[in-house]
């Protein structure tokens, strides 16, 4: 039987490293504020002024990911591009990915499910895999964040969390026995869209025309991520262990024997939670959001990546991703390496 194996990972982080304390010279915060409610040390950002744009960070993880599978352009059937923080409103990034790669004119889809996009894009390309339709499928997750966050007070609550980067993997098919994705869940709850969003430009709020008049009534709660922190939280720690159980329950797997559960990097206290609801030791949990803060649809391949050079996932190893977060959107992957 056909399954989806990962078989090669890579990512990549901009270099500009931006401290707690960085933050406190341009906004009303601290270091003490910011590691006490969210575990973040620092970030990166590529900033403003930047020649690179998400697309070019998705190339660079994808390069890693390719390499590291043994694997070309010109052997991927097909890309699914998550992000929140496109190159352009539309087209999406995966064309510019095609190109940037030099991939034959194969099919580029985008998917916006912000911290759970990469759970999503793998689950699609698992579905893909198995169907027999394609071999070889290249997954990016990639957010430059530092371009539209606000960098003053006002934005603090949401600003002090977000990093950019990008993460990658090759998914492939397999026939291997004891290998492969188990079992995928995704899902949504569109009535607290507005909890977490960016709500301009859209058909709501209003589109270019609105920015070009000179009264418009734009504010800044408009063209700035909001979010209602408290309440995401809660939803967090409650879709978390949910998603966790029911990848469990539909493939027969016990817990016990997870080797390593990757959770979306959104918050250490929400990630800590987690770890305890569900009985984990330490050494089950993968974290990097210290280094890195919260790179929503980047995240998961982050760490995935990382774990992997750091020789924390082997073959035939246990392992589990659960992301939540804007949408609301959830939902985990459940594999043998
Ligand atoms: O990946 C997408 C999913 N996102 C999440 O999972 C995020 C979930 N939520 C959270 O992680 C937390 O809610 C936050 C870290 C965002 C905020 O922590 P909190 O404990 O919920 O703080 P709060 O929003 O209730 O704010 C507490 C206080 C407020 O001041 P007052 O009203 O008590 O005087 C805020 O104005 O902290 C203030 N505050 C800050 N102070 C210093 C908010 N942001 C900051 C800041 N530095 N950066």
């Amino acid at each position: 039987m056909i399954k989806s194996i990962i078989t090669g990972t890579g990512h990549y982080v901009p270099e500009n490293t931006v401290t707690n304390d960085d933050l406190a010279k341009v906004m009303d915060t601290n270091d003490e504020w910011i590691r006490e409610r969210t575990g973040i040390e620092e970030r990166r950002h590529l900033g403003r002024n930047s020649e690179l744009s998400t697309s070019d960070l998705g190339v660079k993880a994808a390069e890693m990911a390719m390499k590291n599978a043994g694997l070309t352009a010109k052997d991927i059937d097909f890309i699914i591009f998550a992000t929140l923080s496109p190159d352009y409103f539309f087209p999406g990034c995966g064309v510019l990915l095609q190109q940037k790669l030099g991939c034959d004119t194969i099919g580029a889809l985008d998917v916006r499910n912000q911290c759970s996009g990469f759970i999503y894009a793998l689950s699609t390309a698992d579905a893909y895999i198995r169907s027999g339709i394609y071999k070889n499928i290249l997954v990016v997750g990639a957010e430059d964040h530092s371009f539209g966050l606000d960098m003053t007070t006002r934005g603090r609550g949401v600003s002090v969390i977000f990093g950019d980067g990008a993460g990658a993997a090759v998914v492939s098919a397999n026939e291997e026995e004891g290998r492969g994705i188990i079992s995928t869940n995704m899902h949504s709850q569109g009535e607290y869209a507005e909890e977490l969003a960016v709500l301009f430009p859209g058909t709501i709020y209003g589109w270019s025309d609105v920015l070009l008049e000179e009264d418009n009534q734009i504010t800044a709660d408009q063209i700035y991520p909001h979010m209602n922190g408290n309440f995401v939280f809660k939803q967090a720690v409650t879709r978390f262990p949910e998603s966790i159980k029911e990848a469990f329950e539909k493939s027969g797997e016990k817990i016990e024997d997870l080797k390593l559960f990757i959770p979306h990097q959104a918050n250490l206290r929400i990630s800590q939670f987690v770890q305890r609801q569900m009985g984990l030791r330490d050494d089950q949990v993968f974290n990097n959001i210290q280094k890195y803060g919260n790179t929503t649809a980047a995240s998961i391949p982050i760490a995935l990546s990382e774990a992997v050079q750091q020789g924390r996932i082997q073959k035939g190893d246990l392992i589990c991703m659960t992301a939540f977060g804007s949408g609301f959107t959830w939902g985990s992957v459940l594999m043998r390496w």
